[in-house]
């Protein structure tokens, strides 16, 4: 059966936040170049979005993990799909992701690039969903707090359908 798309977040609301993130960025960076890691393929609207609202110079690397499959429950075991091409030693990194559910995505990853010598590592979401948490995770810039729902839109899936919807909006289950 067909579910319903109920609109949480219309696109303006989420480009004018992506432009706060972004000028809030650029002030605490001032000086220094920054390297975003989008983790796709969910973060890739809210990079791409990101990227242009910050004034410092940007390198934009990519990276893929494997999270949900088509589930809608974390399995625990986080794989690296594709690793970033360059070396992040010595770079101001500011991992990009969707939303954090969880936590055990950006736990596992932001351990696996701190090993790697960057000067500095930040997480920066779009979303977070703070009572689905299992694993502390710190997150130094956030879009929205939302509450237990599954969502999808501007790069959230479900099934891999709505990635281009440009809106944010909750998948509602027939009953
Ligand atoms: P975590 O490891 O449980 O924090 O999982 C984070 C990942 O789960 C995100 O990168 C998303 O791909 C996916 N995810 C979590 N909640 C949602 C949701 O409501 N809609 C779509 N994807 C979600
Ligand atoms: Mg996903």
């Amino acid at each position: 059966m067909e579910h319903k798309i109920e609109v949480m977040f219309p696109e303006e609301q989420i480009v004018a936040k992506i432009k706060e993130l972004g000028a809030k960025i650029s002030e605490e960076y001032a000086g220094k170049e920054v390297t975003l890691v989008c983790i796709l393929k969910g973060a890739s609207f809210f990079t791409c979005e990101l990227a242009k609202r910050i004034t410092v110079p940007v390198k934009l690397e990519f990276m893929q993990v494997s999270s949900y499959g088509n589930e809608t429950e974390s399995s625990g075991v986080v794989k690296i799909i594709q690793d970033l091409d360059e070396p992040i030693r010595g770079k101001n990194v500011i991992v990009c992701e969707d939303i954090i559910d969880s936590g055990r995505t950006m736990h596992y990853l932001l351990d696996v690039l701190r090993h790697r010598g960057p000067e500095s590592v930040k997480l920066c979401t779009l979303l977070d969903k703070p009572d689905r948490r299992v694993v502390d995770v710190k997150i130094d810039y956030n879009g929205f707090v939302i509450p237990d729902k599954f969502i999808v839109g501007y790069g959230l899936d479900y099934a891999q359908r709505y990635r281009n919807l440009p809106y944010i909006g909750e998948v509602i289950l027939p009953e």
